[in-house]
């Protein structure tokens, strides 16, 4: 049993995924019977237990948009000023599948230059006309490759050439997406404007993004069915500031980001999110023990997170001698805090679906990831090529870099800089940057997790996350240690060359 590994061992030792290796159960369900829905806190519920870190390289509003279109949830970084942050958290709960709410505008006084600037600055044709060039403005055009395409002076203004109003099809605010894709299809055009009441712009509906305009059923959705989401904050006191921010941006989880949760700062800023937020659950950390869970479950957190220098960017172990094996740190937490209902997000080290499903079966609730996500499309930042491949980049919130735009709290809890003989000014960098492989868009990559996991805990004999949690304690799920020359076993081995797709 879990406990077999994990708690007789007087020799203090801990265990990282990759040190173990479940032992098959008995399959007798389908691949598509294991149900992998879980909590990511007390009382937020998802069809996947995937999270995305809130890191200024992963989760953005784009990432947390597509992974709650998934199942999973983001948390949007806090490398943001506080009024930027909120907009992204906007960003993610006005976000309508299929509709752009922020579609770039112009109005009839711009000119062709304008058209051809949008247009080879950020690659739209269809721009929609209003009255001052902004969204939520009357609907006067718009302006598509067409229109342009025999004008020569640069200086023309839009009101001379733009299709008007009159020969457009629009639809009614309120449309939903199914009628919105029907108007497009009969209208014959690119694009199709969503106008209210009083003819003004309230959304756009490409005719490119009709294939990608499906269902999402797994969506993570709140009471008003809009996609969830989380924000991070630190521990200072002008943090209380930034979480009523996002308060009312309508975030649903704040995450108090540090890498060492058991401090005073963050029991006084959970106690305070509970008391003056009470509709927004607290997910804390990170912690990696039972003592440190104990503290903040006693503060008031509805979930916790577990890691401590052990993210693929980390340099904490390293640089300050603190810290725990991944496997060890969740099962231990996990273990702990399911005595009081708090869910547990692993957070860092996931390097596969066998790990996700490790995690999972060592008593996480979800995962969290950087490494794994930021190479995907919906990260921020641009693709590079590097020796031939694909790269986005990727940095730790503790890299020098990353601390320079506001994460040094993560790392750092009181202003130090009147303290003595200049140490204070000194940065400890506790984390890297580099750069991640390309891994094409969450909407085939999540699925992909989804069904790895599943095979997994099919394999294990498990048809629920839920008894995944009982089997750990009650022996139906067995863990045994891999020695090195196991680990190597368990790995591609003995090949001249192979190439490795992963779906
Ligand atoms: P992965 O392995 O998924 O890890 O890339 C992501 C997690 O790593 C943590 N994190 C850091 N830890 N120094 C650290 O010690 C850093 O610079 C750093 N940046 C992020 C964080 O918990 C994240 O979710």
């Amino acid at each position: 049993t879990g406990k077999d590994v994990f708690c007789n061992n007087k020799a203090c030792v801990a265990y990282t995924y990759d040190d173990l290796i479940m032992m098959p159960g008995h399959i007798n369900f389908g691949l598509n019977d294991v149900d992998i829905s879980t909590k990511v806190t007390k009382n937020i519920s998802l069809k996947l237990p995937f999270v995305s870190s809130p890191m200024d390289t992963v989760t953005e509003a784009k990432m947390a948009i597509h992974m709650a279109l998934m199942g999973g949830i983001g948390i949007i970084h806090s490398n943001f000023s506080m009024a930027d942050q909120a907009a992204e958290v906007i960003k993610v709960k006005k976000f309508k599948n299929g509709f752009i709410t922020d579609p770039v505008c112009l109005s009839p006084q711009h000119t062709v230059a304008d058209v051809l600037r949008v247009k080879q600055t950020l690659g739209y044709s269809g721009i929609p006309i209003t009255q001052d060039g902004n969204m939520g403005s009357k609907l006067l055009g718009i302006v598509s490759n067409r229109d342009t395409t025999f004008v020569d002076d640069m200086s023309i203004k839009i009101r001379e050439f733009m299709t008007p109003r009159a020969a457009l099809s629009v639809a009614k605010e309120g449309v939903d997406l199914e009628e919105a894709n029907e108007i497009l299809k009969a209208s014959k055009k690119g694009k199709l404007p969503v106008v209210n009441e009083n003819d003004e712009l309230v959304a756009l509906i490409a005719r490119t993004d009709l294939q990608k305009n499906r269902d999402f059923p797994l969506a993570s959705k709140d009471a008003n069915k809009q996609l969830l989401v989380g924000a991070a904050i630190g521990t200072r006191p002008d943090d209380r500031d930034r979480a009523a921010a996002l308060a009312d941006a309508g975030v649903d989880v704040i995450v108090v980001d540090s890498s060492q949760g058991d401090s005073l700062f963050q029991i006084e800023i959970v106690q305070h999110l509970k008391e003056k937020h009470p509709q927004i659950d607290v997910i804390a950390g990170n912690v990696v023990t039972p003592s440190q869970a104990l503290h903040l479950i006693q503060a008031g957190a509805d979930g916790l997170r577990v890691g401590m220098g052990i993210g693929s960017i980390c340099t904490t172990q390293e640089v300050c001698a603190v810290g725990r094996a991944q496997a060890s740190a969740v099962y231990h937490v996990a273990k702990f805090a399911a005595k009081y209902g708090v869910p547990i997000v692993a957070d860092g080290g996931i390097k596969s679906t066998g790990h996700i499903t490790k995690a999972l079966c060592c008593g996480a609730s979800c995962v969290m990831m950087g490494s794994m996500l930021a190479g995907t499309d919906e990260a921020p930042g641009e693709y590079f090529y590097q020796d031939g491949v694909r790269l986005k980049r990727y940095r730790g919130m503790g890299s020098l870099e990353a601390m320079t735009k506001g994460s040094e709290k993560r790392y750092v809890w009181e202003d130090t800089k009147a303290s003595a003989c200049g140490a204070a000014a000194v940065k400890v960098a506790q984390g890297v940057s580099g750069a991640v492989q390309d891994k094409g868009t969450l909407r085939r990559y999540i699925p992909y997790l989804m069904q790895g996991v599943r095979h997994g805990l099919q394999d294990a004999g498990v048809k629920s996350l839920e008894e995944a949690k009982e089997s750990l304690y009650n022996g139906k799920i067995r863990f045994e240690i891999r020695s090195p020359a196991a680990q190597k076993e368990g790995g591609v081995h003995g090949l001249h060359s192979y190439q490795k797709r992963l779906y």
